[in-house]
């Protein structure tokens, strides 16, 4: 009895030093400060063409003829398709939902030559703003065809450029009866930037055609079904600890029905549920929970799926105002269901492949388990009772069958306010792990909030910025979030996670801006923000060591600057961080005598330039980071110029165990 009230002194004890009257916990004391492994991320959401028409290599749009006016009012199914009877050939061209592929992919084409004419009859598809092609590469080809005619049909399938000259072509018998998949791989012997699909039928016949499909042989890794690969390079350059999929506003969705449901987008792609985006276009789902796991493997990033609460976005039924309440619930009766998903999703990517839902991994090609650690609930929802419901179902029904995982909980779409209060009032009392905070600020408030952590209650849940951005994708708002990012490392032991928002968009088609990464059908543009968060990531720690970095004037420099010195453990290596958004340059110290045995020379490497400039199409690199060798003393004089990231790091001799 005396040990425990003892025990219990020391406690107390223990936590007067740490916290301050107000419980709130007292500046960090001169010792080094564990960072958590998993700080610098990235989030994907399928907006602004990020997933279909992105990221996604499928080059033909409205693959399936699933495309609707649910989608977006001027689009149906025969959006991106021509008719194509070029060569005086005749027939009729219908869309049927009669017998298709599959129950879940209802819609298709039946082409009726009644003349061929002298190319043959069929269709063209203008891709996602064109098709670009390369001279000299292979692409791989595929439809699914029903012929309904009693005898075979020749089909050829060619790439075309604007004045109809080929480019590559292949051609192939259709003769199964009822629904068969045909590939073919096409050559390109020329280069085009927008390029068409022409798949023709070159006899008098019957046809169902449905599930037209043509990627680069090139893909990512070089997957089937595979992603882009420029982009995905680029992606996979940020050296990201984890990804968070699939979003967003896209998770709750527009109404229960738009709520994004994972076991939808897996299997043969032919018998996906595709659905209408919440950004009003369509997702082909191709890009489905699967991929985006094996995308996160190849990247080496954590995946971090974001599952719906059971309810939909507040927004719903285009209600975009604040405070608005288009929130729906999924009926109660339903709910079992719903949460057996969420678990079922647990089992997909981590069970044995003699469970249920492993064994359905397996068979989509990846038997070993993808390591499923985090798990969001909920995308900044408005908290209500319907929501609170939901989420204490879903979020007792994960923690009682797997414990192991760690609950991302929701906090709603602000920095403050009441569902901001509201949702941390929930996480305390359900003790959930990590909350996700989400702000869209101008620069200037993320240079008045950088102490915004300090104070965090440590024993409280910890923190994933799931979503933030400065407004603008300037030098300045760059630089601005570095100095916010030097904050989130001092406070890396409460922020466990946080990822800019949102990641990629296809230019002439942004539902949001900024951006982290631009592209267009040919190329990528990553712009000033994507450095600095790519220098964070790659430069990241496992520890903070304070009283390191100091500024000659500490006054001037809080609000416009921010310096950090970070150990990674894992080489042993020391980086040092100085963001500067201020007009003037600004010097100080970095004491690197008690950091032990250091190597001389080191790497720096600077952001600056114009704080107005971006990069564009036009200056794709107007500012990019430039990395040269320096050499460094233990107490190193630093002066970094106006409007700048300075990374430097020093080799360091990793610390054995036995020491
Ligand atoms: O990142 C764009 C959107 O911003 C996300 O979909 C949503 O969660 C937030 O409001």
């Amino acid at each position: 009895m005396i040990i425990k009230k003892r025990y219990g002194l020391l406690l107390l004890l223990f936590a007067l030093m740490q916290f301050d009257v107000h419980g709130q916990q007292k500046p960090a004391i001169a010792t080094a400060k564990k960072i958590s492994p998993d700080l610098f991320g990235i989030f994907f959401e399928d907006l602004s063409y990020a997933a279909d028409g992105g990221l996604y290599a499928e080059l033909v749009q409205n693959r399936s003829f699933e495309y609707s006016p649910a989608d977006n009012r001027d689009w149906n199914s025969l959006t991106a398709w021509k008719y194509q009877t070029d060569g005086f050939g005749y027939g009729t061209i219908s869309v049927e939902t009669a017998k298709p592929i599959h129950p879940n992919n209802s819609h298709y084409i039946l082409l009726n030559i009644d003349d061929a004419g002298q190319k043959g009859v069929g269709l063209e598809n203008s891709g996602f703003d064109g098709i670009p092609v390369q001279a000299g590469k292979y692409y791989n080809f595929s439809v699914f065809l029903n012929v309904l005619s009693p005898q075979a049909l020749p089909v050829s399938v060619s790439l075309i450029d604007k004045k109809g000259k080929e480019l590559g072509t292949a051609s192939f018998t259709a003769s199964q009866k009822g629904w068969n998949k045909y590939s073919e791989k096409i050559k390109v012997n020329f280069d085009e930037d927008s390029a068409k699909l022409v798949l023709l039928v070159k006899s008098t016949g019957k046809i169902g055609i449905d599930m037209v499909s043509l990627f680069p042989a090139e893909t990512f890794k070089g997957h089937e079904n595979g992603m882009r690969a420029d982009l995905a390079q680029t992606i996979a350059a940020v050296k990201p600890k984890f990804m968070r999929f699939p979003g967003g506003c896209l998770v709750h969705g527009d109404g229960v029905a738009n709520i994004y449901r994972w076991k939808n987008t897996i299997g043969p792609l032919e018998q996906r549920v595709e659905q209408r985006d919440i950004w009003n276009y369509h997702q082909s789902v191709g890009l489905g929970y699967y991929e985006y796991f094996r995308f996160c493997e190849d990247i080496g990033a954590k995946p971090v799926p974001v599952l719906a609460a059971g309810v939909s976005c507040q927004n719903s039924g285009g209600t975009w105002k604040i405070g608005s309440t288009g929130q729906k619930g999924i009926p109660m009766e339903e709910m079992g269901a719903y949460i057996q998903d969420i678990l079922d999703l647990i089992e997909y990517a981590n069970g044995p492949v003699s469970s249920t839902w492993g064994a359905k991994r397996a068979a989509a090609g990846h038997p070993a388990p993808f390591n499923l650690e985090y798990l969001g609930i909920g995308n900044e929802d408005k908290i209500t009772g319907l929501f609170e419901e939901r989420f204490r179902l879903i979020y007792d029904a994960v923690r009682k069958a797997h414990p192991e995982i760690r609950i991302i909980g929701t906090v709603g779409p602000s920095p403050a306010g009441d569902d901001f209060e509201n949702g941390w009032k929930l996480a305390d009392l359900l003790s959930v792990g990590i909350v996700d905070e989400h702000y869209y600020e101008k620069p200037e408030w993320f240079l008045k909030n950088t102490h915004r952590y300090d104070h965090y209650n440590r024993l409280h849940s910890k923190v994933y910025i799931g979503e933030y951005a400065s407004w603008g994708n300037t030098l300045f708002n760059a630089v601005s979030e570095a100095v916010y990012m030097t904050n989130l490392e001092r406070n890396g032991d409460v922020v466990q996670m946080a990822s800019y928002a949102p990641l990629i968009a296809r230019i002439g088609h942004t539902s949001w801006n900024p951006n982290l990464i631009y592209f267009n059908g040919k190329q990528v543009f990553p712009t000033v923000n994507y450095y600095v968060q790519q220098q964070f990531a790659v430069n990241s720690g496992s520890e903070y060591l304070p009283a390191v970095m100091s500024f000659k004037d500490k006054a001037l420099t809080d609000s416009i600057a921010g310096a950090s010195c970070v150990r990674d453990a894992a080489t042993g290596d020391i980086i040092l961080k100085i963001a500067n958004a201020g007009p003037a340059s600004l010097s100080g110290t970095a004491d690197l005598s008690k950091l032990g045995k250091l190597s001389k020379s080191a790497a720096i490497t600077v952001i600056t330039g114009d704080p107005k400039a971006t990069n564009t199409i036009a200056h794709p690199t107007a500012i990019v980071p430039k990395t040269i060798p320096i050499t460094l003393k233990k107490h190193w004089d630093f002066t970094v110029p106006a409007y700048s990231l300075t990374v430097v790091r020093i080799k360091g001799y990793r610390v054995s165990k036995s020491q």
